[in-house]
């Protein structure tokens, strides 16, 4: 198949590209580069010896998404692009509802002109907000507690009105849980711009000297380490989990959402020390205040993947951090050099 990738140069979506290409499909990919760099597909067509179409299109330039879809016979999309930074979103919303939603739209207006009715959706744990008991199941009731979960709520449920009004559309709504890790050959990764948001990212670069310590936000939670816990998944895992939601849901008419996670919560402090391992030396930390909005733990109740997929994650914490670690060293400032 032909398979459409929005934000297939960003972290996720690259490691998307990899492995749908290893599948054996033609893969073509439209990002604005606002938070990544076509040096990913670089480094994905050297591992795999396949060249992925890329336009530096913005998807909320209607007519140049469509001008892709003419290029282009599509058969399927996986739509990766959107702001992701959950601060951000809370101090400039208009900004993510117009990027998220307007972008939204607009392709799933076009691949109906171009009769494309195949989307693999990147929804997100943050869905199930505050006031579910976890594990989160994905019949659970929803409903995000900030602009960022928001924009990924309001997308699930215009693609779910969309599946109900019309019976042509195959849509994989796919909430992730906590990707961290890269490709094992080191070359491509994560590469936030700025200081890192998240805990992984952020570790590494305390670890390459970087930053100078992780500051661990709250150790008074209500868990075994007084740290949150949060369920890990390996980026590689994650988008082979993408590339069977795809195959599962070619020519099956109707709206279907998953969880992506391990179904396992680790500490903060487990992390850290996971690293140190795949480092072979100790990172500095000092336990600070709570960060505001977090929950102490979630993880993912992953069985209706496994059973209706045939996915499940493969890779553990340790190959998460061994792999994460060998990108950043190899590559200490990102894809900048
Ligand atoms: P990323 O920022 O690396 O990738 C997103 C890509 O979308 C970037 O390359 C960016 O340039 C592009 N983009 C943004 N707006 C665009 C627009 N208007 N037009 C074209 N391209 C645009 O982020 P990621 O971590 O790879 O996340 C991919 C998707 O998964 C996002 O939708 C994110 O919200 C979602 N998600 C991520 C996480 C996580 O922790 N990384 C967790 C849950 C869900
Ligand atoms: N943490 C620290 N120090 C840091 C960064 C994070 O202690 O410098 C802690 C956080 O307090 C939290 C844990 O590490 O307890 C994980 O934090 P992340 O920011 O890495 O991840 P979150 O679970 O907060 O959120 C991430 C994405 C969201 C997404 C969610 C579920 O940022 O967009 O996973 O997929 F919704």
């Amino acid at each position: 198949m032909k398979i459409l990738v929005t934000g297939g140069t960003g972290y996720i979506g690259s490691h998307t590209v990899l492995s749908l290409q290893e599948a054996g499909h033609d893969v073509v990919v439209i990002d604005n580069l606002a938070n990544s760099s076509s040096e990913s597909l670089q480094r994905v067509a050297g591992l795999t010896g396949k060249q992925a179409a890329f336009h530096h299109t913005d998807l909320l330039d209607e007519p140049a998404v469509d001008a892709v879809f003419g290029q282009h016979d599509i058969d399927a999309v996986i739509h990766f692009a959107g702001l992701k930074a959950v601060g951000e979103s809370v101090h400039e919303p208009v900004k993510y509802y117009y990027n998220n939603l307007v972008g939204t739209l607009n392709l799933i207006r076009a691949m109906d002109r171009h009769g494309v009715r195949s989307i693999v959706f990147s929804s997100s744990a943050t869905v199930y907000g505050a006031h579910n008991a976890v594990p989160y199941v994905e019949k659970m009731e929803i409903g995000a507690t900030n602009p960022y979960g928001r924009t990924k709520e309001q997308i699930e449920d215009i693609l779910s009105d969309l599946g109900a009004a019309d019976s042509r559309w195959n849509i994989a709504l796919l909430r992730y849980f906590n990707p961290v890790g890269a490709h094992p050959s080191g070359r491509i990764g994560e590469d936030p711009q700025g200081i890192p948001n998240n805990l992984v990212p952020f570790i590494a670069q305390v670890a390459v000297g970087r930053r100078e310590k992780l500051m661990v936000f709250g150790g008074d939670y209500d868990t075994p380490d007084g740290t949150c816990l949060r369920d890990y998944i390996h980026v590689v895992d994650l988008a082979e989990g993408h590339v069977a939601a795809l195959n599962h849901i070619a020519g099956k008419a109707g709206v279907y959402r998953w969880n992506l996670g391990s179904g396992t919560g680790s500490s903060v402090l487990e992390v850290l020390r996971s690293f140190e391992k795949a480092l072979g030396t100790s990172i500095p930390y000092e336990i600070t205040g709570r960060r505001p909005g977090d929950l102490p733990a979630f993880w993912a109740d992953a069985t209706s993947a496994m059973a209706d997929l045939s996915w499940s994650t493969t890779r553990s914490l340790d190959q998460m951090c061994e792999d994460h670690w060998r990108w950043q060293k190899n590559n200490p400032n990102g894809y900048a050099g």
